[in-house]
């Protein structure tokens, strides 16, 4: 059994300061288009694309799984919507909510440089660099964080805790 930590790791308000930095580093990059990791990015992408602000950036998302109830990935990630997308020639932004073993962005890279973009980046909220198992580095970082689970703010636990403003530690209960 797990619960929510005492006190919230990062809150609503240190995530809202953040997005205002972040989004400025990113805007200069001028990205054709954001594709965005369902379903945990969901609330990084809305807040984030917003302070961008770009009138002709379109959005589009895609579906990872790889986790099921769990805390530790089942190692096969499965993706949808892919043919769903048209970023052939364009600015592509990936975004994803976090960096764990880096092997979902590191397979997602892959795919998505096989659909043609012209230019290519990635950015991620939050980043555990000590789980890293593959070779791996967002180009945009929200956060860098330690070993830990983290929910909230789109992040989730088997589908619970993804409405919660601010990002938590799931503990043992
Ligand atoms: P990776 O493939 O191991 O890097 O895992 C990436 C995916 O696992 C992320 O897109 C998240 O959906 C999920 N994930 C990894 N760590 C956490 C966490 O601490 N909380 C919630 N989801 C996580
Ligand atoms: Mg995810």
């Amino acid at each position: 059994m797990y619960k929510l930590s005492e006190v919230p790791l990062l809150s609503a308000k240190q995530i809202d300061e953040r997005l205002e930095t972040l989004a400025a580093e990113i805007k200069p990059y001028d990205f054709d288009c954001v594709v965005s990791v369902l379903t945990g990015a969901f609330t990084f992408t809305a807040d984030l694309c917003r302070r961008i602000a770009t009138p002709k950036m379109r959005v589009a998302f895609i579906r990872a799984a790889s986790y099921g109830a769990s805390t530790e990935s089942s190692g096969t990630l499965k993706v949808s919507g892919l043919d769903k997308i048209d970023i052939r020639g364009k600015k592509v932004l990936l975004i994803d909510d976090i960096l764990d073993s880096g092997r979902t962005m590191f397979e997602l890279t892959k795919k998505l440089a096989d659909l043609g973009a012209k230019e290519f980046k990635t950015c991620v909220l939050l980043n555990k660099e000590s789980r890293h198992e593959v070779d791996m580095h967002a180009n945009f970082v929200g956060f860098n964080i330690e070993n830990q689970f983290v929910v909230g703010y789109g992040l989730d636990y088997a589908d619970d805790y993804r409405t919660l403003p601010d990002i938590w530690t799931l503990v043992e209960a």
